[in-house]
């Protein structure tokens, strides 16, 4: 065991920008000049780099990833009604952005070992009234999309892929955005690619969806002094500079984050009460959270505290399926179609170790000794 105590945070936002100052500040800078902080230059060039990053024709930069998922719903015409299939064990505003439109949150189970959702079990909770299905590419793995997109081709269903998570990954022979009617993306510091603050944006290849977004996200409008019912939310031209500076570092941060997940995994697999991430064969895992699992939900917690005491600020995500929250569905639609075990198991086992690009060997190898040491004394 290594004796010294270290502290090992979660996440290396001011490291980050530490690495790359020169170059944010250098666009804060030139928004700042410009005089124009909304709906300006920034966000246009911001816009195009996403839409080229992506290989799509339109990216629309929205307030946060939660906006980017209800008004990509609402242009494709989702609302009451109308039933969406998704997974429970994903961030609540998943489900929240399908009963924002007014539609019924259907709920099937997830795939045991990516934790994504399991495409052997969505026929079944199809009925008449189903339009839609949103996979989450989970902790930065792709869904099965080729699977996913043959059920919807079947049935003449949207898809959404909600990819606040795992932008730079991609799937055996696809990438995110080709299989669906849409991707959206949150940029709140926290996720892979992340501003100072909150923002999201539409990926697509749709000229409607990227039409009915942008006058959605401004009032209604898409000239001055001629609106229709919509919302405010934009991308500001400062978070556009700031993701823009970040994203051609994306590609590298990502290899990084794996090279990370590689030692843990070597260092990890010898831990007998743990079961460590998958990663599908042929897919780029970009492990924006690298998640571990402990083999009886009551460690859960017990290894937890024990690497929080050790100064290892692990986490959950997410310790409580949406369906198992308090007040659930909160006078909304939703229905859980047949068992979702794996769901349920995934949210109550879940641990995330500290995964960004900055960690050091030392802070990994330190957190590596001291689950094993956890796992060495679990009863
Ligand atoms: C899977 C998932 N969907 C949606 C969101 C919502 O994004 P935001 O917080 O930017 O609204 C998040 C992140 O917070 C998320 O992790």
């Amino acid at each position: 065991m290594l004796e010294t105590k270290i502290n090992v945070s979660f996440y290396g936002h001011v490291r980050q920008y530490h690495n790359i100052k020169e170059e944010i500040d250098a666009n804060i800078h030139q928004v700042l000049e410009s005089g124009q902080y909304v709906m300006g230059p920034m966000l246009k060039r911001f816009e195009q780099e996403l839409a080229a990053y992506h290989g799509t024709k339109y990216a629309i930069g929205v307030g946060n990833g939660t906006d980017a998922l209800w008004l990509t719903f609402k242009a494709l015409g989702i609302g009451p009604g109308d039933e969406c299939i998704t997974t429970t064990n994903t961030f609540f505003a998943t489900a929240e952005a399908i009963w924002f439109t007014g539609a019924t949150a259907v709920f099937v189970d997830s795939d045991p070992r990516t934790n994504c959702i399991d495409p052997s079990k969505i026929e079944a909770a199809i009925t008449p009234r189903t339009r839609m299905i949103v996979p989450v590419h989970l902790y930065g793995q792709c869904a099965d999309m080729k699977a996913i997109r043959k059920i919807a081709d079947k049935h003449n269903l949207k898809i959404v892929e909600d990819n606040a998570q795992a932008i730079g990954a991609r799937g055996d022979g696809f990438k995110i955005a080709e299989l669906s009617n849409a991707a959206t993306i949150s940029f709140i510091i926290q996720k892979n690619l992340g501003t100072f603050g909150d923002g999201g944006a539409i990926v697509t290849d749709d000229p409607e969806i990227d039409r009915i977004v942008r006058k959605l996200r401004n009032h209604g409008s898409d000239k001055r002094s001629c609106h229709s019912m919509g919302y405010n939310s934009r991308l500001d031209d400062l978070h556009a500079g700031v993701l823009s500076a970040k994203l051609k570092h994306i590609d590298h941060w990502n290899d990084l984050r794996r090279d990370w997940s590689a030692r843990y995994t070597k260092g990890l697999v010898r831990a007998h009460n743990i079961t460590l991430p998958f990663e599908t064969p042929g897919y780029r895992h970009i492990y924006h959270l690298f998640v571990i699992e402990t083999k009886k939900a009551e460690h859960r917690d017990q290894l937890l505290n024990f690497l929080n005491d050790e100064g290892i600020d692990a986490k959950c995500h997410y310790p409580i399926a949406i369906h198992q929250q308090e007040g659930y569905p909160w006078g909304q639609k939703a229905r859980i179609a047949g068992p979702i075990p794996n769901s349920e198991r995934n949210a109550a086992c879940c641990v995330s170790l500290p995964m960004f690009p900055e960690l050091t060997e030392e802070e990994v190898d330190y957190t590596i000794d001291r689950v094993l040491d956890w796992d060495r004394r679990a009863r």
